[in-house]
């Protein structure tokens, strides 16, 4: 597998760094994840934008132009033998040569890319959906940010993981903020709801593409607030994430979602939202595998 280390290409397997890595140390660092099909890099601006408002986030320099950064990424993508892939970004303060929390002077940001085959979600998986769980969000003020002090979410999938569930669904302070890798869509009288852009959520590049594919369609769907009680009594639920696309949730905490024969089945606007979706992305790069 082939990785970009600091100006380099070269196998994932020698791929190193300094054990002072402040990424290491601190999670003092931000990363991206872009899904690539047929070797095209799927919607790689709005990813490039979302990266450099997360170093800005956290007063990082941004260390390459985004034309540099996409002669990175189409050059690894080029040498790696997949057509489907799920291409990593990670970048550090740097290594320092102590251990100091304050910014360090005149050293280079730690640079890391990698690229792995896109495993997207089973055709049982998309046609049935799948089970989560849900947990208090104990994370920090700054969801918004795409950084790589990951803990909490790792943890909150593992609770998912130990239920036998594929995610977990977040709450706080009463109202929906998002699953432990992905956003969460609710549907109430066939009319698509989101929870608002803010701190407590990431700003998912494929959560962007699914409201404006409801633009696009005419589709009804509000951006407000979702509270407990109305992800409960959802009759439709889905996760959207880059690497899982637009997925039905079937069951929250055990509970079916949606209502009669429906119970448990993914419901039509989330089919409908699923065959958008496969269309746009199809179309702009020629096809996944199905
Ligand atoms: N995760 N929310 C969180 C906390 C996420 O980690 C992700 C993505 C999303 C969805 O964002 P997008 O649609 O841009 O992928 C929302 C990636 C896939 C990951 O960490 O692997």
């Amino acid at each position: 597998m082939t990785a970009y280390l600091n100006g380099q290409f070269l196998p994932l397997s020698e791929a190193r760094i300094s054990p002072l890595d402040r990424g290491f140390l601190y999670a003092d660092g931000i990363y991206e994840v872009i899904p690539v099909y047929s070797r095209t890099p799927f919607r790689i601006d709005e990813h490039l934008r979302r990266l450099q408002s997360s170093a800005d986030g956290i007063r990082l320099p941004n260390p390459h132009s985004n034309d540099e950064w996409r002669a990175i990424i189409l050059r690894l993508i080029a040498e790696t033998e997949f057509e489907d892939q799920t291409l990593y970004i990670q970048v550090t303060r740097g290594a320092d040569i102590k251990r100091d929390p304050t910014f360090p002077k005149g050293i280079t940001q730690t640079v890391f890319l990698f690229t792995a085959p896109l495993i997207r979600p089973t055709p049982e998986q998309r046609e049935n959906g799948v089970a989560t769980i849900t947990a208090q969000d104990i994370r920090w003020g700054r969801c918004d940010l795409k950084t790589v002090a990951l803990l909490p979410n790792v943890l909150m999938r593992q609770l998912s993981a130990d239920a036998g569930c594929t995610e977990t669904v977040m709450l706080r302070d009463g109202f929906l903020t998002e699953g432990s890798a992905s956003n969460i869509f609710v549907v109430k009288d066939g009319i698509i709801l989101a929870p608002p852009k803010d701190h407590r959520m990431l700003p998912g590049i494929t959560y962007d593409m699914v409201l404006e594919l409801a633009v696009r369609h005419g589709a009804r769907h509000e951006v407000r607030p979702i509270s407990e009680a109305e992800l409960r009594s959802a009759d439709e639920l889905w996760i959207t994430s880059s690497t899982k696309e637009v997925l039905p949730i079937s069951t929250l905490d055990g509970q079916p979602i949606g209502h009669g024969a429906l119970a448990g089945r993914p419901g039509p606007v989330t089919r409908q939202m699923q065959a958008w979706y496969s269309a746009f992305r199809d179309q702009v790069t020629r096809g996944a595998d199905a």
